[in-house]
């Protein structure tokens, strides 16, 4: 399969009060198109970050990442970003909310609107559209704002942690929903998170890196056909587990 992003020797450093902080070191990783691929790594090992550059919001200090085999030169709509928090506007109910993206990309109010629908119904919050945010749940606003990133139908997600802050049943509902959803418009996906478990049930393949500054350590194909459901109790699920468990604490003593 061709590779969607390619990420050659990256390097970053930030200069802050006169310091230096070294947070990548030659990084260097392959995500195949159409792949779901998992980066776990210790706290503060620079995963945002990575995630950052790939999104076009941080310049590299060395190395370069390429997309579609050109090399990346600023953010794009072909890449969407989702974060931990998933922000939304306050003032606004969920389609304006929905909108807000489109408005600013200047896409006409008709089109708006029925894409704004497309993708609510899509990530299944269907009913909710004149809601806003303080009525609706974290898990709600986190679908909102994947619904407002796929709007701009971008070929790659990266998301940071998306689920991080929702309670365990809803975290297990919005991890089934982001795979059909996966599976339905064959996205690349590049999903971050510091919970084992979770990157394993997702992922095609998972990339550990190390702690900072943050290197692959090594990367694991997750052999397992979905759905995974039997998957996440068995035997395979845990010598997983296992491995991704030894790498990290390795990294953290
Ligand atoms: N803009 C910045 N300026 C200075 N240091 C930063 C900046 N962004 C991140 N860092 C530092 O880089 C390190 C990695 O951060 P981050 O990428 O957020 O890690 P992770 O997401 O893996 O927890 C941290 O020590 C953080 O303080
Ligand atoms: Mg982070």
């Amino acid at each position: 399969m061709k590779n969607k992003i390619r990420i050659e020797k990256l390097s970053k450093i930030f200069h802050t009060h006169g310091r230096e902080i070294e947070v990548l070191k030659e990084l260097s990783l392959e995500v195949r198109e159409g792949e779901f691929f998992g980066v776990v790594g210790p706290t503060g090992c620079g995963k945002t970050t990575l995630l950052n550059l790939i999104a076009g919001l941080e310049e590299p200090s060395e190395g370069a990442i390429f997309i579609d085999g050109e090399e990346l030169k600023g953010p794009g709509f072909d890449r969407g970003m989702l974060f931990q928090e998933g922000a939304l506007l306050p003032w606004r109910n969920l389609v304006k909310n929905i909108e807000f993206g489109m408005e600013i990309k200047g896409i006409e109010k008709k089109k708006r609107n029925e894409l704004a629908i497309k993708y609510l119904k899509m990530v299944g919050l269907e009913g909710f559209e004149e809601s806003y945010p303080y009525q609706l749940s974290g898990g709600m606003i986190q679908r909102a704002a994947l619904a407002r990133v796929l709007t701009f139908e971008p070929d790659i997600l990266l998301m940071d942690e998306p689920f991080a802050s929702v309670d365990a049943l809803t975290r297990e509902k919005l991890q089934e929903e982001l795979l059909r959803i996966w599976q339905v418009t064959k996205k690349t996906i590049l999903f971050v998170t510091h919970s084992i478990d979770e990157i394993i049930y997702l992922s095609d393949r998972v990339a550990v890196l190390t702690s900072r500054p943050a290197r692959v350590k090594d990367i694991l194909e997750i052999n397992a056909s979905r759905p995974r459901t039997e998957f996440r109790m068995s035997k395979e699920f845990s010598d997983y587990r296992n491995r991704i468990w030894k790498l990290l604490k390795s990294e953290i003593q």
